[in-house]
């Protein structure tokens, strides 16, 4: 199992326990963390799943593919550690990533 961090928009801490393979979207909406709407179910064509990632895990997670970055326009104040959490696949290299939730999906 692997760790995975959720900050909430009110600082509340979701600390998880998730499998390799799964993403960062599914353990969200599987553990009822609030914010994650993921309207698609993983997808990649809603833009509703949209979180900020660490920035010390940035390079770790990687940039979007091209598929995601048009997606990512359509999410709400987009900054440079912005991704799509159904894109983000957990692997043992990202054992302990901590993404942030943002305000609002839409
Ligand atoms: Fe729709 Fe991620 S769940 S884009």
């Amino acid at each position: 199992m692997l760790k995975l961090k959720f900050i909430g928009n009110d600082e509340t801490v979701y600390d998880l326990e998730v499998s390799p393979g799964s993403s960062v979207m599914e353990n969200a909406v599987r553990n009822s963390v609030p914010g994650i709407e993921a309207e698609c179910g993983g997808a990649c064509a809603c833009a509703t799943c949209h979180v900020y990632v660490d920035p010390d895990w940035m390079a770790k997670v990687g940039e979007p593919e091209p598929m995601e970055e048009d997606m990512l326009d359509f999410a709400i104040d987009v900054r440079a550690n912005s991704r799509l959490s159904c894109q983000i696949e957990m692997r043992d290299e990202l054992d302990g990533l901590t993404v942030r939730i943002p305000e609002r999906q839409g």
